[in-house]
């Protein structure tokens, strides 16, 4: 039996991760490092509490005892893999303030390798993004060969982490894989990101803030493209190697605002045009043709597909929605848990 430690599980996309997992390899043990940290949201995970293959554990993974204690969760066989989401993700945030990012980012992601390098660790996957690569012109699309150059305290940190996992494949040996992914979106994620706030707002009348022009792109991916695609690196990717991961799906944000506004049959009045993002990346393009050449794996949606079935999924989860919008999601974890 394979046990994962996934880390930052009750997040977007980790939640995600653990849903494809529960559905895909029942067989699987899991256990869940999570600080919960306002991003951190255990109603992400209702149907899979309490599933004897399904441990919680709240930690931070810039902690060596709380990781530690999540190794030792696992029990006697020990942790095979594990999928290391845990961050701060927020680009707007990193603006605000630049050390919680590296708190997590960087000193977590060194935490977690020294103890998967010490337990006897498998396989280590680290997921960072496509913005540790910085921005693009018009043209052109980021390989795996592309310079890291992150233009914010965020990709500058997940650039941070990404260089300590090669560190440890090439100091120790350490069976390292790093994936680096477009824009994800889709059912869970926390409505500070551009599609899930756009439609948040658009329910509520309240104004769509469009940063700049809107005119700067990115490469959408239906997160559960993503979630398929880290396990499939995870299972079949070559240790040392980088994982470019996308779906050729490009936009202008203001196209997705509009296309968002129309579905939800809402004015573009509510558009309101705000000063730019300082250091706003301008475009975003990922070149997957490795992952789909070497392990085989390609993106199901297009975004004419999954935007309107995320959309639906906000629309039908109004419940989920208003509790992230209130803030009483934050009680869940005291109610289930009692601590
Ligand atoms: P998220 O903010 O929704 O979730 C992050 C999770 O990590 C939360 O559950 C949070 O509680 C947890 N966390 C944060 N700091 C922690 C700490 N110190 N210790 C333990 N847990 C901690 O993020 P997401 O959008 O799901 O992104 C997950 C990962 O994927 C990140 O590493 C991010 O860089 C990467 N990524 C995201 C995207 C995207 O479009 N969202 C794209 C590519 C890569
Ligand atoms: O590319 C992968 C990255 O995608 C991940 O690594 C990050 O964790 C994730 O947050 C995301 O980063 P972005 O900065 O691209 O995502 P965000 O949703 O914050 O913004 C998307 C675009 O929309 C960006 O150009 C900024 C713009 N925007 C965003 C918000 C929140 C607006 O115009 N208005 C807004 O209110």
């Amino acid at each position: 039996m394979t046990t994962i430690l996934v880390t930052g599980g009750a997040g977007f996309i980790g939640s995600n991760f653990i849903h494809l997992l529960v559905k895909d390899r029942p067989d699987a043990r899991i256990v869940n490092l999570d600080a919960l940290t306002y991003a951190g949201n255990l109603e992400n995970l209702k149907e899979v509490e309490g599933q004897a293959n399904y441990t919680f554990v709240q930690g931070d993974v810039a902690s060596p005892e709380d990781v530690a204690r999540a190794f030792d969760a696992a029990g006697e066989s020990g942790v095979n893999h594990v999928v290391h989401f845990a961050a701060e993700s927020h680009v707007d945030r990193s603006i605000q303030g630049g050390l919680p990012f590296v708190t997590a980012n960087v000193l977590g992601t060194q935490v977690v390798l020294d103890e998967a390098r010490k337990r006897g660790v498998e396989r280590f996957l680290h997921v960072s993004t496509d913005e540790v690569y910085g921005s693009l012109g018009p043209t052109g699309f980021f390989t795996e060969e592309t310079p890291l150059d992150p233009s914010s305290p965020y990709s500058a940190s997940k650039a941070g982490s990404d260089m300590l996992v090669q560190a440890a494949f090439k100091t120790h040996g350490f069976p390292t894989l790093i994936t680096r992914c477009s824009n994800n979106y889709g059912p869970y994620q926390f409505p500070e990101k551009l599609i899930p706030l756009m439609i948040a707002n658009a329910r509520e009348d309240k104004p769509l803030p469009v940063y700049g022009d809107g005119m700067q792109i990115r490469d959408w991916l239906y997160v559960q493209d993503h979630c398929e695609a880290i396990l499939t690196v995870l299972e079949k990717g070559a240790p040392g190697e980088v994982y470019n991961i996308g779906g050729h799906n490009e936009y202008p944000n203001i196209e997705i605002v509009k296309g968002i506004l129309g579905h939800l049959e809402k004015s573009e009045d509510l558009i309101e045009y705000v000063t730019d993002r300082p250091g706003h990346d301008r475009r975003y393009a990922i070149d997957a043709s490795k992952i789909e050449r070497e392990l085989g794996w390609k993106p199901r949606y297009t975004f004419e597909q999954a935007l309107p079935r995320t959309l639906e999924w906000y629309l039908s989860q109004d419940e989920w929605l208003q509790r992230v919008r209130s803030g009483a999601y934050r009680d869940y974890y005291q109610l289930q848990y009692g601590t």
